[in-house]
This record gives structure tokens, C-alpha cells and sequence, in this order.
């Protein structure tokens, strides 16, 4: 049997490592190497790779997925999509959704897999139906969580409505690494009787459950695993390549890998790894193995976020009460997954309920946008009392809120005539309008440099 194995290495190894900061440059001369490793897919776009380029390493990333694309052409480039989100931190338009989908399929994408952090799927339902309409591999995602609403119903459910909204294969997302390799096994093996697409299984070695989870996942017959090349693996980041490759092949599975080819790609990322070590950027603390996230049920990225905002409050101490109220502001809230944007704001709010003394007395503008509707449909119920505070009167939104929003792409272009070199740049603008403007600028003014050098060279 053939396990599909994506390679994270460019995008969520990338991410969760190095906080997405790996240049162009340390990886440009390993793409062709890539290309002939036999991998599924490689993911190497969306997620915080846009932000990032933009925002701190000064290149564009439009041109980064041409250049991978060029370098990569026999195997299928991935993308992390956000639905309505896209890459940003809101809601977009309908139609700026639908020129993003169709501008990363122009520029080399072949898979998106698209999601939302609540599995609201009206929220992914635009970006998928585009994705399909051209042509692109269209990945629905189930967020995992744990929570006394979330169970296999909800999720074969979830699979049923993914599988009817035409999605070429589905996606399990484990993004705090807390799914364990029985939960794992029980979830792919109901997925499989219900639903006739293929499975693939994204987890994290965060809680060190990753690459047991895997095992039992492709026993349940999943049909595709995330990995990360073993230099950039573990930890944060996702299980190793070569590992899972060698103990799926030893139990008669086939990845398709060469694994001569798979060393050289090591090769090249071991001493990029040790560069960031040495330079700080790699703090080998993420790699180690973080299991108070199973205690907490709470992901270790939100738990150390919690603990800095605590020290940088001196309320360290007040660590044990924010913990318990985590978990009752997560109920309140109707037991959203704790995946960006929610992570940050459900431990925000229990940390403010905790310091304030009285619950809600502040409350922040993203959760009363989440109580007004304006992020979709909670999985379960928001508490009534919550709801009372924060909108009186006011009944929440129940429909769509991407409707009540209007077209905002042809705006942008008029705004940005003359700065804009293509479409691109205006979807880069839509997603981060200062630090695309800031780009923009820096462009323009490293061309005109040129200009004038090559007028002295003449
Ligand atoms: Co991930």
C-alpha cells in the first residue's frame, strides 16, 4: 500500500522552528534535489510564510512560490489557506478570496488545503469552490480538538459535509500535536468507513505522541502523513521523514521516497539548522518534548504565551488560576479549537478574567466580535450570560458574515495605481496593508538603484 508523504520542511517545520524566518537563500540550491525525492507534496506556501516574507525577510512572496515552482515542477506544491481569513487575521470579501485562490493556483500551487479554526465550513466553502473552478486540488480540514462537544460524530459529520462540498481529499489537523495514536486510529478508521476520500494526517511532535500517532493513523489506513526532513523535525516542528519512511517500509508500506535522494536533502538542511542554533534563532527549547499540553489540553505554543504575559505583568504567580480559567472560558465560548486566532484570544481573556478579579469586566474586541457571530458559528453554545454582556439586545449574527461584506479587490487596485506592479501585489496589500506598503517602497527604491547603476555602467 502507498503512503503519500508530504515534506513540511519550506512551510510548517519552517514555521514552528524558526518562526517562518528562513530566507530564500537557505534553501534556493536544494529545490532541484527536492523535486526528484518522490515526495507526494511539498508544502512550502501560505500559513505565516506570506506575512513573513513580506514582513521581515524583504522578498516578495508571490516570487518565492514562482521560484519554487520553477525548481519543483514534477511535484505537487501545497499551500496552508485560511479560508475566509486567507493568510490575514479577518474576515475577507468573497471576491478577495477568490482572487487569492486564483493567483496562488496561477503562481504554482496544485494543492490547497483550506480550513477554518472553528470547522465552520461556511467559511471555507468560497475558497474551495474557487480552488475547484480552477482546477486546483481543493484539501477540506477537520481542526482537532478536544472537548466534552467534540466527539466522532462531529467529526464524521464534518467529513460528510466536506465530502458534499466536493473537496478532493480531507485533511485531520493536529495542530497542538495533543491527538493521541489510539484517538488517531479510532478518527481515520470512522472517517474511512463514512466517507470515500482520501485522509491525510497532519500532527506536530510537540507532546513527543507525533510519530505513534502516525503509525496508528496509516493502520487505520490513512492515506497520507506530514513530515519534516529529520534536521528540521521533532519537537514544534513536524516527525521526521526518514524515520516514519523506514518504520512505515519495514511494515510493507510504499512512500515512493529515494532514499538517497531524501539524505541529500538532509545534508543540505543540517548545517542551515546549525547556522540558527548558533545565531539564535532556533532556541533548542522548541525542540524538546512539551507534555504539560496533555495535562492542560491546551497547546504548548499557548501555554508559553500565557507564561510571557504573565512575567512581563509580574503575575507569574497567577499562573495555576489562568490555567483553570482556560478551560471555563473555552466553554463559554462554545469550545472553539484552540488554533490562531482562538488560542490567542481565549488565553488573553482567561488571563485579563484573572488579574481584573471579576469575570468579563473587560472584554476584548476580538471575543465580542466571536460572541457577535462575526467569525462564524461556535461549535457548541456560548454561554447566555456572556452573550447578554456583550450585546444587550442585540441578537448575534447567524448568517454567513463574509456576505455582509463588500467587494474590496477593484477598490484596492484604483488606491494602489502606480505602486502596484499586477494583481499580486494587490492581494498582498489586502492581506497586510503597512508592511506591503513598506515593501513596495523598498522595491522601488532598490529598481530605481539599479537603474541608475546600470546608467553609469552605459
Ligand atoms: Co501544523
Amino acid at each position: 500500500m502507498k503512503i503519500n508523504f508530504t515534506e513540511t520542511v519550506l512551510r510548517d517545520a519552517n514555521q514552528s522552528l524558526v518562526a517562518t524566518r528562513m530566507p530564500q537563500e537557505d534553501f534556493i540550491n536544494i529545490l532541484d534535489t527536492i523535486n526528484k525525492a518522490g515526495y507526494h507534496s511539498v508544502e512550502c506556501w501560505g500559513g505565516a510564510t506570506f506575512d513573513s516574507c513580506l514582513r521581515y525577510l524583504d522578498e516578495d512572496p508571490w516570487e518565492r512560490l514562482r521560484l519554487i515552482k520553477k525548481h519543483i515542477p514534477n511535484t505537487k506544491l501545497q499551500m496552508l489557506l485560511r479560508g475566509q481569513n486567507i493568510l490575514g487575521y479577518r474576515h475577507y470579501s468573497d471576491d478577495v478570496v477568490r482572487k487569492f485562490v486564483q493567483h496562488s493556483i496561477e503562481n504554482g500551487i496544485d494543492i490547497l488545503r483550506i480550513f477554518d479554526a472553528l470547522n465552520d465550513l461556511r467559511n471555507i466553502e468560497v475558497a474551495v469552490d474557487e480552488t475547484l473552478k480552477r482546477g486546483g486540488h481543493a484539501q477540506g480540514t477537520i481542526c482537532y480538538t478536544i472537548s466534552p462537544i467534540h466527539n466522532l460524530e462531529n467529526y464524521i459529520q464534518l467529513g460528510k459535509n466536506l465530502e458534499k462540498m466536493g473537496v478532493h481529499s480531507i485533511c485531520i489537523k493536529d495542530m497542538a500535536g495533543i491527538m493521541s495514536p489510539q484517538e488517531a486510529f479510532d478518527l481515520v478508521t470512522a472517517l474511512k468507513a463514512n466517507v470515500s476520500l482520501p485522509i491525510y494526517v497532519h500532527t506536530h511532535s510537540t507532546t513527543g505522541l507525533g510519530p505513534m500517532t502516525y503509525l496508528k493513523a496509516v493502520e487505520a489506513g490513512a492515506d497520507g502523513i506530514d513530515t519534516a526532513i529529520s534536521s528540521f523535525s521533532g519537537g514544534t516542528s513536524q516527525p521526521a521523514t526518514e524515520s516514519l519512511n523506514y518504520a512505515l517500509k519495514q511494515m510493507g508500506y510504499e512512500s515512493g521516497l529515494d532514499d538517497a535522494v531524501v539524505k541529500l536533502i538532509n545534508d543540505h538542511f543540517k548545517p542551515v539548522k546549525e547556522k540558527y542554533v548558533a545565531s539564535g534563532l532556533l532556541d533548542p527549547y522548541v525542540l524538546s518534548t512539551e507534555t504539560d499540553a496533555l495535562i492542560y489540553q491546551i497547546p504548548g505554543g499557548m501555554l508559553s504565551n500565557l507564561v510571557s504575559q504573565l512575567k512581563s505583568q509580574n503575575a507569574l504567580d497567577r499562573l495555576p488560576e489562568v490555567l483553570a480559567e482556560t478551560p471555563r472560558v473555552r466553554e463559554d465560548l462554545g469550545y472553539p479549537p484552540l488554533v490562531t486566532p482562538m488560542s490567542q484570544m481565549v488565553g488573553v481573556q482567561a488571563a485579563t478574567n484573572v488579574l481584573v478579579g471579576t469575570r468579563y469586566k473587560n472584554i476584548s474586541k476580538e471575543i465580542k466580535a466571536y460572541v457577535r457571530g462575526e467569525y462564524g458559528q461556535a461549535p457548541g453554545k456560548v454561554s447566555d450570560e456572556l452573550i447578554k454582556t456583550v450585546l444587550g439586545d442585540e441578537k448575534p449574527i447567524t448568517g454567513r458574515y463574509a456576505e455582509t461584506l463588500p467587494p474590496e479587490f477593484e477598490n484596492a487596485k484604483i488606491k494602489l495605481a502606480g505602486i502596484a506592479q499586477n494583481d499580486e501585489d494587490v492581494l498582498s496589500y489586502l492581506a497586510f496593508p503597512q508592511i506591503a506598503e513598506k515593501f513596495f517602497e523598498s522595491r522601488e527604491a532598490k529598481q530605481s538603484n539599479r537603474v541608475t547603476y546600470s546608467i553609469r555602467q552605459i
